[in-house]
Formats: structure tokens, C-alpha cells, sequence
């Protein structure tokens, strides 16, 4: 009989924050603490880590439920729900933004927050990393997750760990119409990159070890956007990813992200592209015109269910001390090209490729300008009206 299998979801949101868009207030994310605090004393959740990465609260939790499990998206839900209604008492900004609809139906899907969900079967130790980012969409990690599985240069374990060189099963999920396909790299590797290269449309949800380990890595592909019907705010996604024996390392899952600068979209009013800035969530608040985006990892071993980081043994009710991979100043150097690359973007203002395409902007006058210039645009088709319009050049 196989043993049963743990889940660990990450469910986040926007409700709200200090000074625009910068930070939850301390409050918001103590009352988060005390509702988990009751699931987990409820055996709805095994244990419990709440965090935040600039704007957005980030519930890590770990169960025996399954995933999209009502009583453990119901606790989360609880959550933003206190949290949101303690940043309207306090005027805070964007109080509730990522609350879409006002009857919990089971799942946060499709009602604002994020999620990642995955379940497995505990190993005999097992190393838990948990990326968070703010201020940009699902498919910022299809480049790192690119180079982290289908990249030996990136993951020399891909060439000399005999069960790494199995190969991974990909889950693509196409954003923009709820579709998915799963490929297998290293068999597929271009065919995949041909997709995920369009980041508007492709993003990685999830990622399969092909030697029986299971989940290696899952993203929350939510898209807040589509889900609202019109841009409410960026997804700020999430990825949990498992590492070592047979998956790539520690080391390996992090290495992209000191050797590379990556832009990615969703930089100021979601309309802008910037570059990743590895950060301790402490320094995650969003300084430099809104940015630029951030990318925190955070690490855990799990303990038979239960999240064991630097604090004691048996510590209870979310009271945990993870490894913060990005804090420090190893990483200066990868936080100083972001900026730099940044700043080059600024530069180029309000042109592409400083902002997205049309169709990926959260803002845009544009609809408004050409309505405004209906009765102004001359077909260039039609001879005729280029004709007219030369001849009253000469008058
Ligand atoms: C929010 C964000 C910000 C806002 C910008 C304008 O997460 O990324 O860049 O888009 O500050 O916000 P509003 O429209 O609320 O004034
Ligand atoms: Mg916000
Ligand atoms: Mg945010």
C-alpha cells in the first residue's frame, strides 16, 4: 500500500497595502496567522507559513486533503477576506483588490486569489523551496524553470544524476484559452521553447519527474486578468518546487537567477517590462517606480507534514524561520545587472519594448485616442481620400 500523499498549496492575494501598492500592513498578516493558527489547531492543515512578497500575502500551507480542497481554500479565503476588511478600516490602498466575488464557492479559482497546489508522496527528506514574486505574471518562471530543467549547462545533474537524466514531463497551459499540453523534454526541448517563448500566451503550470519522484515544480497560473474580465491587477504568481536526489538542487534551482538577468512583464500599472530582482521578502517592498519585479525563495525541509526551517524543533502555529535564499550579498551583484537592466528599459519611456504589446496592457488610453480620431483617419486604400487629402496639401 502506498503511503499517503501530503499537499503543500500556496494560496496568495493582493488586499491591500501601505502606501499604494508597497506593503501589507503588519495587522493584516498577524490576522492570517491566527486563522491559520485555528485550522491547523482543527486539523483542517498540518502546519503553515505565512509571508509576503511587496503587495501580496502569501499562505504556505501543508495537509493531507488534496488539492483544491474547500476547507483548506476556505481558511485561506477567511484570510484575505479579515485581512482585506482590516486594510479598509484603515483606508489602506487597493483594500480587497484581489476579492472578486462575495460568496466563497469551494475554491479560490477563478475568485481572485492564487494558488499551487501539489501532492506527493513524503520522501525520506524532503526539500521544499517556495518562490514568490510581485509585480509580474505566470510565465515570468518559464525562463528560469527553462533553464533550470531542459538546460544541462544550467543543471549539470541533468547529464550526471542517472534519474535527472530520465527527463521531465511538462505541463504548458495556454493562458488566454484554458488549454493545456504536456511535452517531454529532453525529447521536445525546442518545440517546448518554441511555445513558452510567447510569454503572453504559454506559461509552465507544472513539471514531472519522469524517474517515478513525482511533482518536481508548480506554478499559479491564474490569470486575475482573464478571470475578471478586465484587468483588476498582475498575478504575482507563485512556484513550489521540490529539489534534490534525483531533482536538481538547491543549488541548481537557483543558479539562473545569479547568471541571467531576465526581463519579465508586468512592471509598473502591469504595462511594463523589467527585469527579476532576487530579494529577502524584508526587502521586497517595491522602491524603483513601482518595481521593479521581485522574486524572493524561501526554503523548507518537510517533517512528516510539518514545515521544519532554523527554529526550534515541534514550533507551532506558523512561528517558522525558512531559509532565505535571496538575502544577502552573494546576491548584489544579480540585484545590481536587474537594475541596470531596468533602468535600460526606462529609458525608452513609453515605447515598446519598455511597455507590452496592446493587448497585454492594464492600462491604455488607446481605444479612447482612436475613438477621438474616428472621423480624421483616411484610408490610405482608397485613392480617392489620398487624392483629396494631397490636393488640400497644395491649396
Ligand atoms: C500594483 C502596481 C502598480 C499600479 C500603479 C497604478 O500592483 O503594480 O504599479 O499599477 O501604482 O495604480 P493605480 O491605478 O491604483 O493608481
Ligand atoms: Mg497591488
Ligand atoms: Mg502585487
Amino acid at each position: 500500500m502506498s503511503a499517503e500523499k501530503v499537499t503543500v498549496s500556496v494560496i496568495k492575494a493582493d488586499v491591500g497595502s501601505v502606501v499604494g501598492h508597497s506593503r501589507p500592513h503588519p495587522s493584516m498578516m498577524e490576522a492570517a496567522k491566527d486563522i491559520l493558527t485555528d485550522a491547523q489547531k482543527q486539523g483542517v492543515i498540518e502546519d503553515f507559513y505565512v509571508t509576503r512578497v511587496g503587495d501580496d500575502i502569501n499562505l504556505f500551507m501543508t495537509h493531507y486533503k488534496g488539492e483544491n480542497n474547500k476547507d483548506v481554500h476556505g481558511a485561506a479565503w477567511e484570510c484575505f477576506q479579515k485581512a482585506a476588511k482590516l486594510a479598509k478600516s484603515m483606508k489602506l490602498y487597493a483594500a480587497g483588490q484581489d476579492i472578486l466575488t462575495d460568496a466563497f464557492s469551494g475554491n479560490v479559482k477563478g475568485a481572485g486569489p492564487g494558488s499551487a497546489e501539489m501532492s506527493f508522496e513524503e520522501r525520506g527528506s524532503e526539500p521544499l523551496m517556495f518562490f514568490i514574486a510581485d509585480k509580474t505574471e505566470p510565465s515570468a518562471y518559464s525562463m528560469p524553470l527553462s533553464r533550470i530543467f531542459l538546460d544541462p549547462f544550467t543543471t549539470t545533474g541533468l547529464v550526471v544524476d542517472a534519474r535527472a537524466k530520465k527527463g521531465f514531463d511538462i505541463e504548458i497551459q495556454d493562458v488566454m484559452d484554458n488549454k493545456k499540453v504536456v511535452m517531454s523534454a529532453p525529447e521536445e526541448t525546442w518545440s517546448i521553447l518554441s511555445l513558452l517563448g510567447d510569454t503572453s500566451r504559454y506559461a509552465i503550470k507544472r513539471i514531472n519527474s519522469r524517474a517515478g519522484i513525482g511533482p518536481a515544480a508548480v506554478v499559479s497560473t491564474d490569470k486575475l486578468n482573464l478571470t475578471a474580465g478586465k484587468y483588476i491587477g498582475k498575478d504575482d504568481p507563485v512556484c513550489i518546487c521540490r529539489a534534490q536526489s534525483g531533482l536538481p538542487s538547491v543549488g541548481e534551482y537557483l543558479q539562473p537567477f545569479m547568471n541571467n538577468t531576465m526581463m519579465v512583464a508586468g512592471w509598473m500599472r502591469g504595462s511594463h517590462y523589467g527585469a527579476f530582482y532576487p530579494c529577502s521578502p524584508e526587502e521586497s517592498d517595491p522602491v524603483y517606480f513601482d518595481g521593479p519585479p521581485r522574486i524572493c525563495c524561501l526554503g523548507f525541509q518537510l517533517n512528516d507534514g510539518k514545515l521544519q526551517g532554523l527554529e526550534p524543533i515541534n514550533t507551532k502555529g506558523g512561528d517558522h524561520i525558512p531559509v532565505d535564499f535571496f538575502k544577502g550579498n552573494t546576491w548584489d551583484l544579480a540585484r545590481m545587472n536587474a537594475i541596470k537592466a531596468s533602468r535600460f528599459m526606462r529609458s525608452q519611456g513609453p515605447f515598446m519594448p519598455s511597455i507590452l504589446g496592446p493587448e497585454e496592457m492594464e492600462y491604455t488610453s488607446r481605444p479612447e485616442v482612436l475613438r477621438e480620431l474616428t472621423s480624421r483617419f483616411i484610408d490610405l486604400n482608397d485613392e480617392k481620400a489620398e487624392k483629396c487629402n494631397l490636393d488640400k496639401d497644395v491649396e
